[in-house]
């Protein structure tokens, strides 16, 4: 991105970072670690199969073959080193942090409401306050507490008031000092990787169950929504929509309105029934998809450490499509890439910026970026090989290091923030 460019970003723009507790907390006990304990020597077995094509490959391998790499445990020890964490959000000139609060921490059990986690969270919210950091809170991002998962989960219609509930008294708990609030991230997501795609927990294969948790999860959105917005009219309410740009690669016909059409499965088929229920979209943006004929066929030049194209600047063509169709503000409450050896974040920092500029320029209401994230962190069913991070985590250690990308990216965020 060239140096002399003047920046025009609104003053309240949020410029954040994105965790989730699941992720970086470490000392867990949900549907999630039980399910790593049983399945991380067969996702380390099966690890050159999948990865071995990766351009990455040769980096990650000793890493991605370790069973120990798919276990969660201490994770980035962030419950521990929260206080620290948030400083370094602030050290990077951000004033935006979204974390996620660990339903199986305050609600171990059915009928056991834990203080202690619920003062812990006020806490982090604390720590923000102190920095001048909004906190952007997410209530679900995909781990449940065992005795949830136990009855079936978002399997059961009968059990979202549950979700619904305890969502609504951790809210009421944590106080004034939360506006932003993420119901649920990417209901999308965790209903195919859990129940379609069989790769996470419970790994089933039905489409008949896929769509009845995308139902549920939808209810206990919307379910939620209406009540946070009965608490106070201070909140601004959504989920977090995984969308990726699909485009056609030529002009033929079939192209365009498979395009079309598979845009309309990605985005706005949740989207259309959770809608009246958002202030805002959540938008998670890594990756777009090209189209020819009725088959997605990526430009392989350019991947990220998991594989997955890079096209950071067609963020501005998802951020116009989402607004012309919905017509209200979006946030980035995602974006980012695996990039161990930090050698396309930059790259990838200053593209999506300029994309976020031209997005405002043509009169997008973008609310602000928060970039996927904060720290290394563990991937889900990838384990702990993807670096994400900002900042880099030494796992022996639990030393932070910011990543050169970091420190460029923390000086173009002063540089927004004082007027470009
Ligand atoms: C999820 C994150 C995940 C990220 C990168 C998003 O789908 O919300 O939890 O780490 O993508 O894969």
């Amino acid at each position: 991105m060239p140096n002399h460019l003047r920046l025009k970003f609104p003053k309240n723009f949020l410029w954040g970072a994105a965790t989730s507790a699941h992720q970086v907390e470490g000392g867990l006990h949900n549907q999630w670690t039980i399910w790593e304990l049983k399945n991380a020597t067969s996702l380390a077995a099966r690890a050159p199969y999948l990865y071995d094509d990766l351009e990455s490959w040769g980096a990650i391998k000793v890493a991605a073959k370790r069973p120990h790499s798919y276990v969660s445990g201490r994770a980035a020890d962030h419950y521990r080193l929260f206080e620290q964490d948030i400083e370094l959000v602030h050290q990077l000139n951000m004033n935006a942090f979204r974390f996620s609060v660990e339903w199986s921490r305050v609600q171990p059990d059915m009928d056991t409401w834990n203080k202690d986690a619920i003062d812990h969270y006020r806490r982090v919210l604390a720590a923000c306050k102190k920095r001048g950091i909004e906190p952007i809170v997410t209530l679900f991002h995909f781990t449940l507490p065992e005795w949830f998962s136990e009855l079936g989960g978002f399997e059961h219609g009968s059990n979202v008031h549950y979700f619904v509930d305890y969502a609504e008294r951790v809210l009421r708990e944590l106080g004034p000092s939360v506006r932003y609030v993420i119901t649920i991230n990417e209901p999308e997501v965790y209903a195919a990787e859990s129940y379609l795609h069989a790769a996470w927990p419970p790994q089933q294969q039905s489409r008949r169950q896929w769509l009845c948790v995308l139902h549920n999860l939808i209810k206990a959105h919307n379910q939620l929504a209406k009540r946070i917005h009965g608490m106070s009219r201070r909140y601004r309410v959504s989920i977090t929509k995984n969308s990726s740009y699909i485009y056609p690669g030529d002009d033929s016909w079939l192209s365009v309105r498979a395009a079309a059409v598979m845009q309309y499965w990605r985005d706005d088929f949740l989207l259309r029934r959770v809608i009246k229920q958002c202030d805002f979209i959540g938008l998670n943006y890594y990756f777009s998809d090209r189209v020819y004929g009725y088959r997605v066929h990526n430009p392989s030049d350019r991947v990220n450490d998991v594989g997955w194209n890079m096209q950071p600047d067609n963020l501005t063509r998802a951020l116009e499509r989402l607004y012309e169709a919905y017509q209200i503000p979006i946030l980035i409450t995602e974006n980012g890439l695996a990039d161990a050896a930090d050698t396309d974040r930059q790259w990838w920092l200053g593209q999506t910026v300029l994309a976020m500029q031209r997005a405002l320029d043509k009169g997008i209401v973008l609310i602000g970026y928060l970039h996927w994230s904060l720290l290394d962190n563990f991937e889900w069913d990838k384990g702990f090989w993807p670096r994400f991070g900002l900042f880099a985590v030494d796992y022996a250690t639990m030393q932070r290091t910011p990543r050169k990308s970091a420190i460029w990216f923390s000086r173009l965020i002063k540089k927004a923030r004082n007027g470009g």
